[in-house]
């Protein structure tokens, strides 16, 4: 039996700094921006100087939004936060992070809302803060002009100011650009934060912590020993109350360009010369940057989209997506995109990269599966084994984090018969692992000024300029396949690997 190793964290406290939540009122908030500072609070991770401060346009006082929080975090997240067992939420814990939460409402369009945050810095004791953007895309820019023009932007050697935005970033390359550009009129790039929340998943971190700190992974990480490498991100939900934002995203933009990407970039980048935000970035951005730029009949040839149909999972009868709400009944908008890159860099040329993601698929799983190439001799002729099977290792995302080699060993007993066994570790096995949300290392990062899980800008664009041949050659032809609710995505999504002698690895 394995004994369970103590998370033993030696991080320091954060500095005292002041948080402004926009969009105070929004999900983000509630699941998972307040969920994931308790925890930091119950990992002594904040220190006393932290002020919370939601911002939003509803009337509401300090009090009634501190308990309001915790009304919603007791009764909707208590699986995500407190001390493990029963005690979801440590009434003295959350009383000590509620003496610094307060409110401040305001119109983001309005310049005195922004007189009121200044008020706000000058009266809290130190000069250090965080513009958190949990607002829908459209005020990203709106809100980060009037912060600079405000002149809260603006760094001293003592105080820091930083700005914190998620996906999406950009809905193609020239919006992304376009975003990029206002964020960089107004602050430079070391004060801005672009949160990926994959970044934040213990799983993902540690694909970089496997490949750099053993070095047996090295000698065969390359297109000498691997054959192909697949990702997937298989969800079992539907759009659920997100019908309209998704008509106009769809699984590529909402899933490709960031997260995939992201696990393709731990996967595939060259090793940083230090862990550290700008050599870890770099190498990040390289990689993606290396995808090879398909000319828009290639990459028809080389994408699937898929939609879902009505069908049922477990047993449950499920719509299709035309008769989700707030879909239009003739939409064509993806729900599943399965999609072959390659990348032009020495590692890798010859080695395709196959990822695909979709919506209410048979299970929830995110993993890759890196495949190796079959011995090179056949050493077994004329035995039941002469045709060796391929063999993989799995980096299991989610849900059993966890990683596993599966290869061939011999069946006990006198004939040659080989048997598919697994190597593997999963993290529920050998550490402790308190209740989180996943954004617990990325708030306390940026609380810290660690970049190193951030996007940067090089990142984004050259994500944005990978995917838009996809979007180009979609604009000519934007017909979809179905699939049925249940399934594994469409039958061109097998083809797209069939032709080149491959199949999906099996999900779940
Ligand atoms: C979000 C997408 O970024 O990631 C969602 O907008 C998707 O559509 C989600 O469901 C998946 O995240 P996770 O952590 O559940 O894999």
């Amino acid at each position: 039996m394995t004994r369970l190793i103590r998370n033993k964290s030696k991080a320091e406290p954060a500095p005292p700094t002041t948080l402004f939540l926009f969009g105070a009122h929004g999900d983000l908030v509630k699941r998972l921006l307040m969920p994931a500072l308790y925890n930091l609070s119950r990992d002594g991770l904040l220190g006393d100087g932290l002020r919370i401060i939601g911002v939003d346009h509803n009337a509401i006082t300090d009090e009634a939004f501190a308990k309001k929080l915790e009304d919603f975090i007791r009764a909707e997240v208590a699986s995500k936060v407190g001390k493990g067992g029963d005690q979801a939420l440590d009434p003295a814990l959350w009383a000590k992070l509620a003496k610094g939460i307060s409110y401040v409402q305001g119109d983001f369009l309005d310049d005195s809302t922004y007189q009121a945050l200044a008020a706000k810095i000058a009266d809290s004791g130190t000069g250090n803060a965080v513009f958190y953007l949990a607002t829908a895309p459209r005020f990203f820019s709106e809100v980060v002009r009037r912060l600079g023009a405000a002149g809260l932007l603006q760094e001293t050697p003592e105080a820091f100011r930083r700005v914190v935005i998620e996906k999406p970033f950009g809905s193609d390359l020239p919006t992304a650009e376009a975003l990029n550009a206002c964020l960089l009129k107004v602050m430079s790039e070391n004060q801005i934060y672009r949160i990926d929340h994959y970044l934040g998943k213990e799983t993902v971190q540690n694909i970089l912590i496997s490949r750099f700190s053993n070095s047996l992974f090295e000698a065969f990480w390359n297109n000498h020993y691997i054959d192909h490498v697949q990702i997937t991100a298989a969800e079992t939900v539907g759009v659920e109350t997100r019908g309209s934002f998704y008509e106009h995203t769809g699984a590529l933009r909402d899933m490709v360009p960031n997260h995939l990407f992201q696990l393709l970039a731990m996967v595939a980048m060259e090793p940083p010369a230090a862990f550290g935000a700008d050599a870890v970035r770099g190498e990040k951005a390289k990689v993606v940057g290396a995808i090879r730029p398909w000319s828009v009949e290639e990459a028809r040839a080389n994408s699937v989209r898929g939609q879902y149909a009505p069908g049922e999972i477990d047993g449950k009868p499920l719509p299709g997506y035309r008769q989700e709400n707030n879909v239009a009944p003739d939409s064509n908008t993806e729900t599943y995109v399965a999609l072959k890159v390659m990348i032009d860099n020495w590692r890798w040329v010859g080695v395709p990269f196959y990822l695909r993601t979709g919506k209410r698929m048979s299970v929830r799983d995110t993993e890759i599966v890196i495949c190796f190439k079959p011995a090179p001799y056949a050493q077994f002729r004329d035995t039941e084994v002469d045709e060796l099977q391929p063999t993989y290792l799995r980096i299991q995302i989610q849900p059993n984090e966890g990683m596993w080699f599966d290869l061939l060993a011999k069946r006990p007993g006198p004939a040659l018969k080989m048997a598919n066994i697994e190597l593997g570790f999963a993290y529920k096995d050998f550490f402790e692992m308190q209740p989180s949300t996943g954004y617990e290392t990325l708030i306390y990062d940026c609380l810290t000024g660690d970049q190193t899980l951030f996007q940067r800008a090089d990142n984004i664009e050259n994500g944005w300029r990978a995917v838009q041949p996809f979007l180009d050659a979609w604009q000519q032809d934007a017909s979809v396949q179905s699939y049925a609710a249940g399934e594994d995505g469409p039958q061109a999504a097998e083809d797209l690997l069939t032709r080149d002698g491959r199949v999906w690895h099996g999900l779940g």
